[in-house]
């Protein structure tokens, strides 16, 4: 990550050691951790601070339920079913439609019922959570993505990473899901990130697999067009996961829904570092600027602080 920051000249790069030890260890009290590394308990806590997130189908919790969750998705024609503790995209199933007796995933590929019941037994088992330990199951609805985003994703839905520290809006990037990643927007499976001007929410460049690229690989459309909607809503709603959960360095996953506009994804208290590759433009210097500014600002004032000194130029 620094070597690599150093080869394109970007400056004021962090790594692991300083985002660890200056901004997690100082920042993030552990005992929050679980708000966010439990996506159920993300979910409920975000409808309780009435911020937008995706309807909850159903949870599947052990063994002998796995049978329902046909029964559970039944009146859906598109749903998901995430690990409630995974991370990194594993474990996600993304199916886009359902015909009788098939399961259609974006890619075209088909699973029938016996698949879906593995997939919900393999996540209960651990297969995908951190740490190996038994988990839940979520489903919820498929995201309908903002129509304007079509040329830019291939099969899947791009969300927008947004770094808050201490409610402040720092970074933010769009992550387009490929043919590499299969429905997901994880930059480690392989989707593009469009690093965004926080002051408007416009594209300032691009990254994939850890270089720099300027157009999708599979639709290639050039992403320096790319321009995100309602961006002044999608940034209260990510300084708000500050009071939302106490935790001063965090990443919020957000996508935006053609019927409901922003909403909130997922929450991590251990966001990657790559989003400074794709903006070309290290965190340093915002989160040294954000530090310096007196605790207590109300949302909107910290959103518009952001936007008129942390603009890309
Ligand atoms: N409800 C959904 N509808 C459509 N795509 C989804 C949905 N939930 C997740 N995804 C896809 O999977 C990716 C990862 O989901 P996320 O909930 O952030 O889990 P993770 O912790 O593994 O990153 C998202 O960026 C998105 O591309
Ligand atoms: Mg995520």
């Amino acid at each position: 990550m620094l070597r690599l920051a150093r080869q394109l000249r970007i400056r004021g790069v962090i790594g692991m050691n300083r985002r660890n030890i200056h901004y997690i260890g100082r920042y993030n009290d552990r005992r929050l951790y679980p708000l966010v590394d439990d996506k159920l308990k993300t979910k409920l806590l975000a409808q309780e601070h009435d911020i937008a997130t995706l309807v909850l189908l159903g949870t599947i919790r052990s063994q002998f339920e796995v049978r329902h969750v046909t029964q559970l998705v039944s009146q859906q024609d598109g749903f998901v079913i995430k690990p409630a503790k995974g991370g990194g995209g594993k474990g996600i199933l993304v199916v886009e439609r359902q015909e009788p007796g098939a399961y259609i995933k974006p890619s075209g590929r088909i699973i029938h019922r016996d698949g879906l019941e593995r997939h919900v037994s393999n996540i209960l088992s651990g297969l995908y959570s951190l740490g190996g330990s038994p988990d839940a199951a979520i489903i919820e609805e498929l995201i309908l993505f903002d129509e304007r985003f079509e040329s830019y994703t291939h099969e899947g839905v791009p969300d927008i990473r947004v770094i808050v520290f201490r409610g402040y809006p720092v970074m933010a990037m769009m992550r387009l899901s490929t043919a590499a990643s299969d429905g997901k927007a994880n930059l480690h499976q392989g989707a593009v990130g469009v690093g965004l001007d926080i002051a408007t929410g416009r594209a300032v460049g691009g990254v994939q697999f850890d270089r720099p690229v300027s157009r999708h690989p599979d639709t290639d459309c050039p992403l320096a067009d790319l321009e995100v909607p309602q961006w002044e809503e999608l940034l209260l709603q990510t300084a708000a996961c500050y009071e939302l959960t106490g935790l001063g360095y965090l990443g919020t996953d957000i996508v935006l829904d053609r019927r409901h506009g922003p909403m909130l994804l997922e929450l991590n208290a251990r966001p990657g570092l790559t989003i400074q590759i794709a903006n070309g433009r290290g965190l340093r210097e915002a989160l040294d600027l954000i530090e310096r500014q007196p605790a207590g600002a109300p949302a909107a004032e910290r959103v518009a602080f952001s936007r008129r000194y942390l603009a890309a130029s």
